[in-house]
Formats: C-alpha cells, sequence, structure tokens
C-alpha cells in the first residue's frame, strides 16, 4: 500500500472521482466529509468501482478539535486534497458569513493542523472564477486576479491568499493549488457522478435534468453576448479527467519534484464551448432533446473564459484526455441512471 491520503469532501463530484483514481494508483484514502451536500451512498459507487471501501470520517472540517482527532486515529497522512466547500454562487450572494465560515475556517484549520501531525503536502480546490472576465484569452496562470463577483469567488482567492503567506512563512509547507474549469461528466461506470442538491445552479446537470423529464425546459442566460452565437463561452473539462490531475499533483508532492514551494496549474481542456453548443452536441450525441429557451443575462455570469493549459501539460505532466462528446454520453448515462434508482425507490416504497 502507498501513502495514506486525507481527501476533505470525498463523497462529493469532484473528490469521489478522485478517490477512485487514487485508488486506483495503490494511494490508502481516508475521506473526511460531512455529507453536507453528498451521499454517503457514494461509499458504496466508490468501492463498486475501486473494489476498496475508503474510510470515512463524518467529520466537518470547520470543528478542530474533530480534526485534530481524526489526524491521531490515522497516524501518517502524507498528503491532503482539499475539496470540502461551499460552492453554490447564488447561495454565498445570501448567506456570506457560511461561505467565508465553511471555505476559510476549514482552510485554516487544515493548515494548523498539518504541521502538528506532520503532513506537508497540500493541494487545494481552486477554480478559474478568480480570473473574473480575463483580458486575453485562453488565460493563463499569470493572468491577473480580478475583484471577485460573489462571496463564493472571494473564498476561492482568500483561500489562494492564504496557503501562500502561511507557506511563505513557513518552508515545512509544500502546495498544488489547481485552478478548475468547468467539470462535467460522470464516471463512465455510472457508480459515482454529480448529485446536485434540489434545482441545480451549473449547466450540465440542468441540461440532464430536462432531458430526462425531471425540468420542463432548460433558461439559456442570455444570446446577446460579444461570442459567435452570442451565448457564454467556458471550457467543459472531464471529471476523470480532472481526478487525474489531482493524483498527479499528490505524486509531485510526495517526490518532491515542485519547482517552487508553491505551484499554480490551470485545468481545463484550451477549447471553448458556448452554451448552445453544449446543447446541440448533447442532443446530438445522446439522440435526446433538450427544450430550451433564451432568457435573459444571468447576473456575474462572465461573457467567455477558457483555459490556455500548457503549464499543466508541460509541467505537471497531464492532460485532457476525454473528448466532449465522450463526456456528455457520460452524463447522460449517469442521469438515466439516477432514474432508474428513483424508479426502483418509489416501487419499494409502494
Ligand atoms: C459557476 C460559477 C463559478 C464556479 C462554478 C462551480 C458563476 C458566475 N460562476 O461557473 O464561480 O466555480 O460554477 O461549478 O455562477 N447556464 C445556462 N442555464 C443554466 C445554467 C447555466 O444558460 O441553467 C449557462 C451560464 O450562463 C454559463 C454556462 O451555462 O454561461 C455555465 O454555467 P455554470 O455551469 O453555472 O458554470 P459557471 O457560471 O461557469
Amino acid at each position: 500500500m502507498m501513502a495514506k491520503i486525507l481527501v476533505t469532501g470525498g463523497t462529493g463530484y469532484i473528490g469521489s472521482h478522485t478517490v477512485v483514481e487514487l485508488q486506483k494508483e495503490g494511494f490508502e484514502v481516508i475521506i473526511v466529509d460531512n455529507l453536507s451536500n453528498s451521499n454517503i451512498d457514494v461509499l458504496n459507487g466508490i468501492e463498486k468501482i475501486s473494489g476498496i471501501r475508503p474510510a470515512f470520517e463524518n467529520i466537518d472540517c470547520v470543528d478542530y478539535v474533530s480534526m485534530d482527532r481524526m489526524f491521531e486515529k490515522y497516524p501518517g497522512i502524507e498528503a491532503i486534497i482539499h475539496f470540502a466547500a461551499s460552492k453554490a454562487v447564488g447561495e454565498s450572494v445570501e448567506k456570506p458569513l457560511l461561505y467565508y465560515r465553511n471555505n476559510l475556517v476549514s482552510l485554516i484549520n487544515l493548515l494548523q493542523l498539518m504541521p502538528i501531525h506532520k503532513v506537508k503536502n497540500f493541494v487545494f480546490s481552486s477554480s478559474c472564477t478568480v480570473y473574473g472576465q480575463p483580458d486575453e484569452l485562453p488565460v493563463t496562470e499569470k493572468a491577473p486576479i480580478k475583484p471577485a463577483l460573489s462571496p463564493y469567488g472571494n473564498t476561492k482567492q482568500i483561500g489562494e491568499e492564504v496557503i501562500q503567506d502561511t507557506i511563505h512563512s513557513n518552508s515545512f509547507y509544500k502546495s498544488i493549488i489547481l485552478r478548475y474549469f468547468n467539470p462535467i461528466g460522470a464516471h463512465p461506470s455510472a457508480e459515482i457522478g454529480e448529485l446536485p442538491n434540489g434545482v441545480p445552479n451549473n449547466l450540465l446537470p440542468f441540461v440532464t435534468q430536462t432531458a430526462i423529464g425531471l425540468r420542463k425546459e432548460l433558461k439559456v442566460f442570455g444570446e446577446d453576448y460579444n461570442t459567435p452565437d452570442g451565448t457564454c463561452i467556458r471550457d467543459y473539462i472531464n471529471v476523470v479527467d480532472l481526478a487525474k490531475a489531482h493524483v498527479i499533483s499528490v505524486k509531485r508532492l510526495l517526490e518532491e519534484k515542485g519547482e517552487s514551494p508553491v505551484e499554480i496549474f490551470n485545468l481545463g481542456t484550451g477549447r471553448g464551448l458556448s452554451v448552445l453548443e453544449i446543447i446541440q452536441t448533447f442532443e446530438k450525441v445522446n439522440d435526446v432533446k433538450v427544450p430550451y429557451q433564451i432568457v435573459g443575462r444571468r447576473e456575474g455570469d462572465i461573457e467567455q473564459v477558457w483555459a490556455n493549459p500548457s503549464h499543466a501539460n508541460n509541467v505537471l505532466g497531464w492532460k485532457a484526455q476525454e473528448t466532449v462528446e465522450d463526456t456528455l454520453k457520460t452524463a447522460w448515462t449517469w442521469e438515466k441512471r439516477l432514474a432508474k434508482l428513483r424508479e426502483e425507490k418509489k416501487q419499494t416504497e409502494e
């Protein structure tokens, strides 16, 4: 068995896919998650894919004392991948203190506990949201950080600064900050995938839920942007590809290959797709209709952003592999799986 890795938020969307990829590479995984936006059944999905049930602790990373005990219980953790965070932009505008507390106190607790428990290596989930609307596209890691448009976005910017300042003050730590573009899709086995709580905020779960009939129609937010078809452009990245970047990052930290104590990488495909292109491609590859209506712009939306992933390609040695067509197929297979599970549940209740 290789190194022990702590994955906070390991039952969440990106977390669960990363756990599977870590296990595939022989790492021993400990998940800490308070299940605030995920389901304990995800552990069954992980076990079905990898054949290994990861250790699981239902703890809120905001709870310093419980986290301290957790590190005592699992001595020898060598790296942390910190996913656990609240991520709904709209909710963060309504409940800023919840977001600042959850996202920042969790991070500070982990950074404080790391030297006490001799854990040196830290991978942080950040977002392309830190770039706002970049002046140049595709966006590189050198692009300036723009004022955050939401408390959620601000927690990612402040989080990156907290890590930078901590590492600047103490050479004990090593960190890799990963700036995700738009993760989509599900594991090809359809054992794990995205499980949005209530009405989805993000585009893909709304597309799949509309296609399956859970939602009447998709609202396309704005067609008067300065883009070829007038709708916003994003860099949609396969979630398994994204998960693999975390495994590579952990290995890089453990092998002490970093060029500096903190390294930052964009994780995207390098290709921008519009909302309409996503809908059309989804319909075509899955042979299913997605009824939609064009409505007004969504407040705070960025017009267009896609990654220059060269730094991750050349330095990290990671590249997005999956096509958007295949990724959109996995998203649909997962939604159909969820529909089947709902049907089975209904039948057992009757
Ligand atoms: C959003 C957040 C971003 C966060 C990411 C996490 C905003 C402004 N940004 O990114 O900070 O890191 O989620 O997952 O909220 N769209 C529709 N109809 C819908 C849903 C979305 O047309 O029902 C469009 C949006 O206008 C956007 C694109 O689809 O152009 C992608 O939206 P979404 O999936 O919410 O991601 P982001 O806005 O890029």
